[in-house]
């Protein structure tokens, strides 16, 4: 039995990807460790309650003795770091619980495997991360492993800074870590703070769709299964020490999204498009707003069996149907705190 650490698995993409290593990796151990911010929901996994092969602990990463008993008492091979603050508006209106979970929480974890780990044999430490340090795109070009980091926003400048311990403690200590810069994901389990879960609450909800700004700022969309499975194929066949950019070749405009996700709306619910999209309202831009982020995955996809496998098109009509059909999942995560969100940060945009 492999064990597997797994940080943050009860958001968006921990949850997908515990999924997807408990359904295709039966030798592996999993020990997931979340504090349970308002950005997890632990029902994520129920299903996996009575496993004898998962196990939850509540833990924060950025409390450094919490984080070394988490090491000594589970003796993690592997690590699969997913934990994070990871929205950029709210590191906008926020910045302090960024640096404490992304930026002291990763060098927590390095310090935890570092200490404990003796001589690295056979251990992984794999940070997943984001395109967003490399900063903005213009029109043409796309983010190789080796574009310069220029993060725009505290959200994606604490994640650079997670990058950068990353690699320190390989070239310093020669902890064996791989690292994973990915684009936008979507799918199921998402956040409704993040573009796409808001924009389908909203369509089918009959509320105002907010985009930001004129709507031409471009994102390269990623099914996060799809994202999951890179995180694994970088494990099993990436080489230590080595970066991996991970994208869907999709590049989509804001405004080309949301109006894919009215259509499919109106389609899911039979009724009239033009309704949904007569909702669409330009609201202020967020400050520092990237334009356009591009991967180029060649290099892992040169390495590795792995390939992008979800359309946009089909997934995006699935994760429609997802969210319309779990109501249930959508009523837990509405706590006090997402609608103090909402509050905050679409009343102040409308009334500039
Ligand atoms: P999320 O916000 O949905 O989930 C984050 C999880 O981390 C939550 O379960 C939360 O409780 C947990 N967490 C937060 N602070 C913690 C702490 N101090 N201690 C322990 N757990 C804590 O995020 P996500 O979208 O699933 O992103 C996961 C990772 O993937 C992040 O590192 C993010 O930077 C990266 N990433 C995300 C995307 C994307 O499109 N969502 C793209 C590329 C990379
Ligand atoms: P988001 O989902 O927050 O991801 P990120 O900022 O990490 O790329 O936003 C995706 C894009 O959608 C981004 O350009 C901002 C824009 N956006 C809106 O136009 N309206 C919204 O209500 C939200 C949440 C995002």
């Amino acid at each position: 039995m492999k064990r597997v650490l797994v940080t943050g698995g009860c958001g968006f993409i921990g949850s997908n990807f515990i999924r997807l290593i408990h359904d295709e990796r039966p030798d592996w151990q999993i020990i997931n460790a979340d504090v349970l911010t308002y950005a997890a929901n632990p029902y994520n996994l129920s299903d996996l309650q009575d496993s004898d092969r998962y196990h939850f602990e509540q833990v924060d990463i950025a409390d450094g003795a919490a984080v070394k008993t988490l090491f000594e008492n589970h003796q993690p091979d592997w690590v699969f770091h997913f934990a994070a603050e990871s929205h950029v508006d709210r590191s906008i209106h926020g910045p302090e619980a960024f640096i404490r979970t992304n930026v002291m929480g990763t060098f927590a974890l390095l310090e935890a495997a570092r200490h404990t780990w003796g001589d690295f044999q056979d251990k992984l430490f794999l940070h997943v991360s984001t395109d967003e340090v490399y900063g903005s795109l213009g029109d043409t070009g796309l983010f190789t492993e080796e574009t310069s980091y220029d993060p725009s926003s505290p959200y994606s400048a604490s994640k650079a800074s997670s990058d950068h311990l990353v690699r320190a403690y390989h070239r310093t200590y020669g902890l064996p870590m791989k690292l994973t810069n990915c684009s936008n994901n979507y799918g199921p389990y998402q956040f409704p703070e993040k573009l796409l879960p808001v924009m389908i609450l909203n369509a089918a909800e009959g509320k105002d769709l907010p985009v930001y700004g004129d709507g031409k700022n471009v994102r390269d969309w990623l099914q996060v299964t799809d994202h999951c499975r890179a995180i694994v194929a970088v494990a099993e066949q990436g080489r230590m020490g080595e970066t991996y950019n991970v994208g869907g070749n999709c590049e989509r405009s804001n405004l080309q999204v949301v109006e894919a996700i009215c259509r499919g709306v109106a389609a899911y619910l039979k009724v009239d498009a033009e309704t949904i999209l007569n909702r669409i309202i330009f609201v202020k831009d967020r400050p520092g707003h990237d334009f356009r982020y591009a991967i180029d995955s060649s290099k892992l996809q040169g390495e590795t069996d792995w390939a992008p496998s979800v359309q946009f098109e089909e997934g995006l009509q699935d994760t429609i149907a997802w969210y319309l059909e779990n109501a249930d999942w959508i009523e837990q995560v509405r706590s006090g705190a997402y609608r103090q969100w909402m509050e905050l940060n679409y009343t102040e945009r409308q009334e500039a």
